[in-house]
């Protein structure tokens, strides 16, 4: 670590303290936004479910506190129950078994989160669309709605799983259908100023795209933080396990639209293209997630060009940490200000569990913890 890092020790005392104390209220629960300065607890099949085992597990890896391995171990048990729930079930079986099997089965070698991952791979594979190449997001969210043509860009950090399932077993069938993912957000999503879509939407039968969606962006045009994060990170994963240019390439170049909207503070506002007249709330949970994203990605390019995908991941996490972690003990969260949902106006100005996630999961990285739950 760097002269110029010396933060990094404070934040992850800092960190690991408020851990300990936070776990004994949150215990083997699904935590997602605090409000008033309490996580709010959610149902094991939301879509955050695997980011508090996840936090515990990165936790675990450094400080062997056998208390926070147990409510990780805990939760990843009670998703059971979710697992053979068909209709409960989304696209995001990639982030609640990735955070929960996947890092259970590569820090100890438990067989039993070995086979519940593979079956989160299987089932995700299951939602793969062969006419358009795109796995489906979502199920109906309201009675008869047809939600089968949607794709969304969080779906990069679902194919780690995929990846992961591939490796573990041999079988090429899991990368491959991660690949063709891929390459269908390279076409559909990426556009060529390095913004993304959130959503865009497809027919289901004949494959072909009909339209892209604002989702949890402001419109359609728009540049939805989170989502550039997203597609930062899932793309860069996508090279690692695939060791394909165009990924890395496709990485690169949302990772420099990011970079270069960011503001004095290095901390995203909620979306990069507004009109003027909307006072946009900060999202600390894409700032989090991105700067995961561009370390990974400062490993995977050439020397000369990794300083600046470095740098940016470093200042992201340095901001969170001085000017949005709470260190106060009257708050649950650990970094404030994110934005789950404007367009819906939920949680604008909270702690949100993914946040918190990325943010200890970058400090781990700078901490030389670099293997990867994804
Ligand atoms: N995957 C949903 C979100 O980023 O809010």
């Amino acid at each position: 670590m760097t002269e110029q890092l010396n933060w990094v020790n404070d934040a992850w005392k800092q960190v690991t303290q408020k851990i300990n104390r936070t776990s004994k209220r949150i215990g083997a629960n699904f935590p997602h936004a605090s409000e008033n300065g309490e996580y709010i607890l959610e149902e094991p099949q939301w879509w955050t479910a695997g980011f508090w085992p996840g936090l515990l597990w990165q936790v675990y890896r450094d400080t062997k506190d056998e208390t926070l391995k147990e409510l990780a171990v805990e939760c990843e048990e009670k998703l059971d129950a979710v697992q053979h729930q068909y209709y409960r079930l989304d696209h995001d079986m990639g982030f609640m078994w990735t955070l929960t099997s996947v890092a259970h089965y590569k820090l100890l070698g438990n067989q039993e989160s070995k086979r519940r991952a593979l079956l989160a791979a299987n089932l995700l594979m299951g939602r793969f669309n062969v006419n358009g190449n795109y796995i489906r997001a979502w199920n109906p969210w309201t009675a008869g709605e047809d939600n089968s043509g949607i794709a969304i860009i969080d779906c990069m950090m679902n194919l780690p799983l995929l990846y992961w399932a591939s490796e573990e077993t041999g079988d090429p069938r899991f990368k491959g259908t991660a690949r063709r993912h891929a390459d269908m957000v390279l076409e559909n999503f990426i556009r060529s100023d390095g913004s993304v879509h959130h959503i865009v939407r497809f027919d289901p039968e004949s494959g072909s795209r009909i339209e892209a969606l604002g989702g949890q962006g402001h419109s359609p045009n728009s540049a939805w933080s989170r989502g550039t994060a997203w597609a930062i990170y899932g793309l860069t994963l996508s090279f690692h396990y695939t060791g394909e240019a165009k990924y890395l390439e496709a990485a690169k170049k949302v990772a420099h639209f990011f970079i270069s909207h960011l503001s004095k503070d290095f901390v995203p506002d909620w979306d990069f293209r507004l009109p003027a007249d909307i006072d946009a709330p900060k999202d600390s949970s894409a700032g989090a997630i991105a700067a995961c994203g561009l370390l990974l990605l400062a490993d995977k390019v050439i020397a000369e060009e990794s300083p600046v995908y470095q740098r940016a991941g470093e200042k992201i996490l340095e901001s969170l940490y001085k000017n949005y972690g709470d260190w106060t003990g009257n708050e649950e969260g650990l970094v404030l200000h994110g934005t789950s949902h404007f367009p819906e106006r939920k949680y604008m100005d909270n702690p949100l569990i993914y946040g918190d996630y990325y943010f200890v999961e970058g400090l781990a990285r700078l901490n030389g913890y670099k293997e990867l739950f994804w």
